[in-house]
């Protein structure tokens, strides 16, 4: 997703805050930036296709400046290229954007009526013309941002610099997310926090159709009726150095390895000798679950888990199908969002369907304020701390370890022996955490496909194992639910196939064993996943799992999937961070 970083102050180069900012949102995903900045009372803009390095080509950081914004670009509207990249800039306007203006079109129109001209083929080149546009008529700028706030449709987080009042960055926002950081004489904004944790950890979350007014020692900030309102200053938790890779090589390695703290923090959040900080979900006869990606992935096992345990129905749908569905639910229903961004636009969108028909909705969320954390009812916030890699690993597994405190929690299951078998989790996972699959990664990083099966919630790991491997090593692969390979798929099976089985429930093992000598007498490379001590000439690797209680089990048993993804990846030569086509956070539909 697009990346905006801004700052006003008189401590700094504007430029090189800007462009660090920037740096530091890369995980993102983008494939063009720019910078605005003044100076000596006049604004200039510098843009390239590409990485962060050619724009950088291009900038005399000795300029002296105080007012910037920048921008990294996620191509939605017209092609990867230095005329659509932003900022953007139309009359007194300059701007940068992330969001989609849907109705840019029928504006677009309206302005070639009045004498607009276009370079782009961008909804923000618009944007930044109607603003113009506006204030050629109200000569007030707040009243434009006001005005055009109400007009355009879909999303957006904007930094703006006008140029008749360059002693002020302004800011407004609506869906897509924007935040406010406060500095001594100087301040920011930012798309996420890791662009400011260098410089400040004290932010405030702008809310939709706000508008900020910001210069180097005061930040304002108008409601939608133009009137000034106090906003909460929030610190956030984590520093900037524990978001950055403290020597690890890659993001995705370094947030694996955080995992044992990441499930120890989720787990005292909400629990020591009982639950604490967690909302009455007594009242409810039935779940829906409702996420994307590896989100959904945790829904799956969610259902699982709470099904057999608290014998409650559980319904999990992708919400890109599930805002657009008819679903049934009624006032005992609650539906629960999961995301670790917040921001996942069908995921918000979801929520705020489910929210207008009247039902409850509790959030999983790992960005603090986020979205979606701010428009449920209720929020469980997972424990992970900053997420840089685009791929999902230790919010996944806190995600997962919030389901199980879930159904433990609607059951009331303190015992003995489950809080005993959480204390053991972090050693378990500090273990796993440091287990070397270089040799299966090997044997497996040239295959075009490599299948996942397993039954019950081993095949919802599978979902995730299977994911993790496509997104970050470009390899194709699927997860099948073991007993329906012989149904068509497991004529795709040849000799040297690697096929990854997970079998973790004693009362299934037996059958996946069977499903497993069926793609082995057919020429697969078999890697056997397992906390089952049984063994056999059936596969060719076997990987042992601890074995703990089915509430904790998938989150141990994540681990090898997530780094046998990562060193198949390492020897693909893949950009395990930033991995081609994708973003860390889908704030477009
Ligand atoms: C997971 O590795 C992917 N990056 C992706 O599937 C992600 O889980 C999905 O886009 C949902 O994101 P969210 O959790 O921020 O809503």
């Amino acid at each position: 997703m697009c990346g905006i970083t801004g700052y006003i102050g008189k401590n700094k180069n504007a430029i090189s805050v800007v462009i660090s900012g920037l740096e530091a949102l890369e995980y993102r995903g983008y494939d063009s930036a720019g910078v605005a900045y003044t100076e000596n009372n006049k604004l200039n803009i510098i843009k390239e296709q590409g990485k962060i390095v050619n724009l950088k080509k291009n900038i005399d950081f000795d300029i002296e400046s105080n007012l910037a914004i920048g921008h990294t670009r996620w191509a939605t509207h017209g092609e990867p290229n230095k005329i659509n990249s932003h900022p953007h800039s139309q009359g007194k306007f300059t701007i940068v954007h992330n969001g989609i203006i849907e109705n840019y079109l029928e504006l677009k129109k309206e302005l070639i009526n009045a004498g607009y001209e276009f370079k782009s083929s961008t909804d923000t080149e618009v944007a930044a013309s109607y603003m113009d546009f506006i204030y050629s008529k109200n000569n007030d700028i707040l009243k434009t941002l006001n005005e055009v706030s109400k007009v355009f449709r879909g999303s957006y987080a904007f930094g703006i610099i006008c140029n008749d009042d360059l002693n002020n960055l302004y800011a407004l926002r609506k869906t897509s997310p924007l935040i406010i950081a406060k500095g001594e004489n100087e301040n920011y904004i930012a798309s996420d926090v890791p662009a400011i944790l260098k410089y400040t950890n004290k932010y405030i979350l702008l809310d939709d159709f706000e508008i900020a007014k910001i210069n180097s020692n005061e930040i304002k900030i108008y409601n939608q009726d133009l009137e000034l309102i106090q906003k909460e200053i929030l610190e956030f938790e984590g520093t900037f150095e524990s978001s950055m890779k403290c020597g690890y090589e890659h993001f995705m390695l370094k947030e694996i390895h955080e995992e044992p703290t990441v499930f120890e923090n989720t787990i005292n959040a909400y629990l020591d000798d009982d639950f604490k900080n967690l909302p009455d979900l007594s009242k409810y006869d039935n779940i829906h679950i409702v996420a994307c990606g590896s989100a959904y992935h945790t829904g799956l096992i969610g259902k699982y888990l709470i099904e057999k345990y608290a014998k409650i129905p559980v319904y999990v749908e992708v919400a890109s199908e599930y805002r657009y569905k008819h679903n049934f639910y009624d006032k005992k229903t609650l539906v629960i969002l999961v995301s670790q961004s917040g921001e996942t636009a069908d995921t918000l969108a979801s929520l705020r369907k489910v929210k207008e028909d009247g039902i409850d909705t509790l959030s999983i969320v790992n960005v603090v304020g986020s979205s979606i954390a701010r428009e449920s009812k209720y929020v469980i916030y997972t424990k992970a701390g900053c997420e840089i890699a685009v791929a999902t690993t230790k919010a996944y597994l806190s995600q997962v370890t919030i389901f199980a405190i879930i159904t433990m929690y609607l059951t009331n299951n303190k015992s003995k022996e489950i809080l005993d078998e959480i204390n053991n989790i972090p050693s378990i996972l500090e273990n796993s955490v440091n287990i070397d699959y270089k040799e299966i990664a090997n044997e497996i990083y040239k295959s075009k496909n490599i299948f996942f099966i397993g039954r019950g919630i081993d095949y919802a790991l599978c979902m995730e194992g299977s994911l993790k491997l496509k997104e970050i090593s470009y390899i194709n692969s699927v997860a099948y639910q073991a007993g329906e390979l012989k149904h068509g798929t497991i004529s795709l099976i040849e000799k040297d196939t690697p096929v990854i089985a997970i079998s973790t429930d004693d009362t299934l093992v037996e059958k996946t064993i069977s499903n497993i000598k069926e793609v082995k007498a057919r020429g697969a490379k078999v890697i056997f996943i397992t906390s089952s001590d049984i063994d056999g000439d059936f596969y060719d690797y076997k990987i042992n799992i601890k074995r703990t209680h089915e509430l904790l089990q998938s989150i141990i048993t994540i681990v090898p999937l997530q780094l046998i993804a990562y060193e198949v990846a390492k020897l693909n030569e893949c950009d395990i961070d930033k991995p081609r086509n994708l973003a860390k956070s889908v704030t477009v539909e």
